[in-house]
C-alpha cells in the first residue's frame, strides 16, 4: 500500500509498506477513504515531539471502509463506512469506565501519562496511522463507530478530532449564561470552539490570532469578534480593555506549543527545544482571564516544563482544565448539532490532496499557505 512517511523534521514522502496484519482478535483493518492532517501533525512534522520515529505514518484524523475484521469483533464487519477517534482505547480500565478514553491506561507501554492516539510518535504508542491506504484499528468493538447515512465524509472525518476537540474545550471552559469566552488560535480546533461556546451559552466571543484570514473565517463561521495580535504593542491590555478591565471569564487556548508572539519563547521552545514548546498563548491566557476565570487548554504541549505564570495563575485563583479531548464521548451531542445544522464542519475545509501529494499538503498547512485552514488527504485506493 502507499502510505505517508516520516523521514525526519520537514521531510516526508509517500512510499511503500505492507497492508497491516490482524495481530490481536480485536484488530480491524481499514480502508481510509478520507483523512486529515491536524495543527497536531504540524508538531511532529516540525521535530517537536519526542520520540518520533524514522518510517512512522502519521494521521489520526481518518474514516474508511472495513476490510477485515480479527476473529473477536462483534461490532464491525467487512464494508462497513466508519469513523475513528484519534483515540486509541481499551474501553474497560479505570479511566475509560469514567469517561477518560484519551487517558487509557492499556494501550500505550511508553507512558503513562497519555493514553494512545495512532500516528503521533512513539509518546503515544507508536501506533501507525491513517495518512495511508490502510490503518490497523486496535479495540475495533470501542473506537470506532459506523458512519450514519446522512453524515457526509467531509462531516465525519472532521468529527474524529478538529470538531470534537474544539467541542471539548467550550465544555471544559465551563461556560455560563452570558460569559464572555477568549479564544486564543482560529484554526480548525479554535473555530469550532468559539461556535461551540455560542452553544453553550456564551454572550461574547473574542478570536485572537494573527492570519488576517484566519480571523475573518472566525468572523463568517464562527460569528465571532476578532483581534489580529500583531496589530497590538500588549494583546493582553487589549483585551482587558474591551472587557471591562476584569478579563475574560472563560479563555480557550486552541494555539499550543509553537505559538508565535514572542521571539524568545519561540526560538527558546519551538526551534532550541529548551522547553516543551513556546508558552505565549498559555501565559496571555493566564494573564488574559479574570480573577477566578477558568482556562480550557486545548493546545498540545511536550512533556517537559515550560515557562509558564504558574504563579500568577494560582493567584488570580483561575481554574485550569486540559486534556486531549475523549473524542467519542462527544459524538452523540455533536451527531445530532450537525443534523440540525448547528455545526458545519466540513465549510472549514479548504484544500483536498492526494496521497501521493501529502508532502506539499504538509507543506502548505504549515506555512498556512493559499487561505489554508483545513487540508485533507484522499488515498488513490478510495
Ligand atoms: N487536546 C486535543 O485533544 C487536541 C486535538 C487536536 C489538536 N490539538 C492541538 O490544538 C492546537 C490547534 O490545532 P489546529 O489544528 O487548530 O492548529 P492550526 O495550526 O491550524 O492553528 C493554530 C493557530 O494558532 C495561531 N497562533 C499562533 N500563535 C498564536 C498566539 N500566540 N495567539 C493566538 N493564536 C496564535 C496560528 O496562527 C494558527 O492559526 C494544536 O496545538 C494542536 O496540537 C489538541
Ligand atoms: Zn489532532
Ligand atoms: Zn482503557
Amino acid at each position: 500500500m502507499r502510505a505517508m512517511v516520516y523521514r525526519g523534521p520537514y521531510k516526508i514522502r509517500v512510499e511503500e509498506k505492507d497492508i497491516p496484519a490482524i495481530e490481536h482478535p480485536n484488530d480491524a483493518i481499514i480502508r481510509v477513504t478520507l483523512a486529515a492532517i491536524c495543527g497536531s501533525d504540524l508538531h511532529l512534522y516540525h521535530g517537536l515531539m519526542p520520540d518520533t520515529r524514522i518510517g512512522h505514518t502519521f494521521g489520526h484524523e481518518f474514516i474508511g471502509v472495513v476490510h477485515e475484521v480479527g476473529s473477536s469483533v462483534q461490532n464491525l464487519k467487512v464494508g462497513d463506512r466508519v469513523m475513528v477517534p484519534f483515540n486509541i482505547y481499551c474501553g474497560s480500565c479505570w479511566f475509560c469506565a469514567r469517561g477518560l478514553y484519551s487517558n487509557c491506561h492499556n494501550v500505550n507501554a511508553n507512558a503513562t501519562a497519555v493514553g494512545g492516539i495512532y500516528g503521533y510518535s512513539h509518546t503515544t504508542g507508536g501506533y501507525d496511522g491513517g495518512q495511508a491506504e490502510y490503518v490497523r484499528v486496535p479495540f475495533a468493538d470501542v473506537g470506532p463507530a459506523k458512519i450514519p447515512d446522512w453524515m457526509s465524509d467531509e462531516d465525519a472525518v472532521l468529527l474524529t478530532d478538529a470538531t470534537s476537540t474544539g467541542y471539548f474545550g467550550a465544555q471544559l471552559g465551563d461556560i455560563s449564561e452570558g460569559d464572555t469566552v477568549v479564544v486564543f488560535g482560529a484554526g480548525p480546533v479554535g473555530l469550532v470552539a468559539a461556535q461551540s461556546s455560542w452553544l453553550m451559552g456564551a454572550g461574547r466571543v473574542i478570536v485572537v490570532d494573527h492570519l488576517d484570514y484566519r480571523l475573518e473565517k472566525a468572523r463568517d463561521f464562527a460569528h465571532a469578534e476578532t483581534l489580529n495580535f500583531a496589530e497590538y504593542q500588549d494583546i493582553v491590555v487589549e483585551l482587558k480593555k474591551q472587557t471591562d478591565y476584569l478579563g475574560a471569564d472563560v479563555v480557550i487556548e486552541c494555539v499550543g506549543a509553537e505559538a508565535d508572539g514572542n521571539l524568545l519563547q519561540h526560538v527558546a521552545g519551538a526551534k532550541l527545544k529548551m522547553q516543551g514548546g513556546s508558552p505565549v498563548a498559555l501565559n496571555w491566557a493566564i494573564d488574559g482571564a479574570r480573577k477566578g476565570g477558568t482556562i480550557s487548554v486545548m493546545g498540545a504541549y511536550g512533556p517537559i516544563p515550560n515557562a509558564v505564570k504558574f504563579g500568577d495563575a494560582l493567584n488570580k485563583g483561575l481554574t485550569l482544565r486540559m486534556n486531549q479531548a475523549p473524542v467519542k464521548r462527544q459524538w452523540p451531542r455533536l451527531f445530532e448539532h450537525i443534523r440540525n445544522g448547528y455545526l458545519k464542519p466540513s465549510e472549514m475545509v479548504t484544500h483536498r490532496f492526494p496521497l501521493e501529494e501529502i508532502p506539499e499538503a504538509y507543506h502548505v498547512f504549515s506555512n498556512k499557505l493559499d487561505g489554508c485552514i483545513k487540508p485533507l488527504i484522499v488515498p488513490s485506493a478510495a
